[in-house]
């Protein structure tokens, strides 16, 4: 028996890989809905109960859609070396390819990679096979970030590795065929955790916060909160000879989790937007991720958005909580990745005084409006992906997916809102629970 918060409720894994074809759908499915969205989770085997949340083998769920119809679902687990066992710490140094493979899915030049940021990525076939490892043709000698960041200008992708030992953080683009074209070391980069990082049309800025390198941890994922270490942002030029320009800015402690969007504004000044947590909430997170008493009662129970704003004359930074709304996975219209987005959109959860509650949240960063869809009790979603309606025109014109986990019902739902009103457009029932998880994509056929 394991009273694991990670192998419990939302988060119970599934047993098995299933195929299930012809969804029910309710309501209308948007034609240029047509390709699939895949989203990635932690689920280790049946009897396996990892030591850390994020240890947990992956498993890629996917939804295909195509002309108003819902043709399949389908599981599977990602299957690297990690899956049947195999360390990532050997007598040679870290094995790249024994990865979790739990965290994100992407698709980049024509490829479907499954991500954990400690190893290379995986790649898998549009059906969500393992095709195995994939280190860009020998090229990629470093792990790969989770977030990785496609220039919606250029199509480059834009990707870090980073590792609690020197080199800490080695920086890539790859052009928008998937050529690995550029790789950097960074200097005066730390063992601070860097989980996620922002592309600006003009900059790369990277965040490293409180939680850094702690060898004294023993789950599986050697992190730890340090009042010593600094929190700082790094940014440097975008192009080949960005990284020897790099300034670092010392900002108020915190983890910032991921990124919602950075960009210049008007005056050149960077702005950066992120859930963020505090040394308590790191705590309570980092707890629930690990099982441990004196957890919050779910991930993500005090992460509130922050912005800063850079002042790369000045040399200042202006640092601000924005919301207090307990937040977590901030996505955008991806037109907008880089350049002032008018609105983003997250995940809510209830706060530890019971705020907000599970829901789809929209912002409008320019009225400072704040909409909720509460998607309902025993009910969590998982990070709304937002596809661009057909002739899109604003910013908004789209939808929101989201697959929400439903213990009530032991079911689960692929939910489409519109994202201008967050209203419900159409439901596909899945077969099954989808284990509530982390990342996701939608990955057009077009
Ligand atoms: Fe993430």
């Amino acid at each position: 028996m394991t009273s694991k918060p990670y192998l419990t409720g939302h988060y119970a894994p599934v047993a098995d890989e299933i195929t299930a074809v012809d969804l029910t759908v309710e309501g209308t499915l948007p034609p240029e809905l047509t390709g699939r969205l895949i989203r990635n989770g932690h689920n280790p085997k049946p009897g396996v109960t990892p030591a850390h949340w994020f240890k947990g083998s992956g498993m890629v769920h996917g939804v295909r859609l195509r002309d108003g119809r819902a043709e399949w679902y389908r599981n599977r687990w990602v299957h690297t070396p990690a899956l049947d066992g195999a360390p990532y710490l050997t007598e040679q140094g870290p094995d790249l390819t024994a990865s979790a493979a739990g965290t994100h899915v992407i698709e980049h030049g024509g490829r479907l990679l499954a991500l954990c940021e400690a190893n290379l990525p995986f790649e898998l076939t549009p059906d969500l096979e393992t095709v195995g490892a994939y280190d860009f043709g020998g090229r990629l000698r470093t792990a790969m970030t989770a977030h990785p960041k496609e220039d919606p200008a250029t199509g480059e992708l834009h990707f870090f590795g980073s590792s609690p030992f020197p080199p800490f953080l080695v920086y890539h683009v790859a052009d928008a065929k998937g050529e690995l074209v550029h790789t950097a070391e960074i200097p005066g980069a730390t063992a601070s955790l860097k989980h996620d990082f922002a592309i600006t049309r003009r900059h790369v800025v990277f965040v490293e916060g409180n939680v850094t390198f702690d060898p004294e941890e023993h789950s599986g994922i050697p992190y730890g909160w340090s009042d010593d270490q600094p929190s700082r942002i790094g940014v440097m030029p975008r192009g080949s000879d960005g990284a020897r320009h790099i300034r670092w800015f010392s900002i108020e402690p915190g983890n910032m989790l991921h990124v919602g969007n950075a960009y210049e504004d008007g005056q050149g000044r960077i702005v950066l937007e992120g859930p963020t947590v505090d040394r308590e909430g790191f705590q309570l997170s980092w707890n629930w991720w690990v099982g441990a008493p004196g957890r919050g009662t779910e991930p993500n129970t005090r992460s509130y958005t922050r912005s800063w704003v850079i002042d790369l004359v000045a040399g200042t930074v202006d640092e601000q909580i924005i919301d207090d709304l307990a937040v977590e996975f901030p996505t955008l219209n991806e037109k907008y990745l880089g350049a002032e987005n008018r609105y983003g959109y997250a995940v809510s959860f209830p706060d530890q005084e019971g705020f907000g509650g599970y829901g789809v949240v929209k912002y409008d960063r320019t009225t400072g409006a704040r909409r909720i869809h509460h998607v309902g009790d025993a009910r969590l979603p998982s990070e709304a992906v937002f596809v661009p309606a057909a002739g899109a025109t604003n910013e908004d014109d789209g939808y929101l997916l989201t697959v929400i986990s439903d213990l009530k019902q032991d079911a689960s739902q692929l939910l489409v809102l519109d994202a201008a009103g967050l209203e419900r457009v159409a439901t596909v029932h899945l077969p099954r629970r989808v284990t509530a998880g982390i990342h996701g994509s939608w990955v057009s056929d077009s």
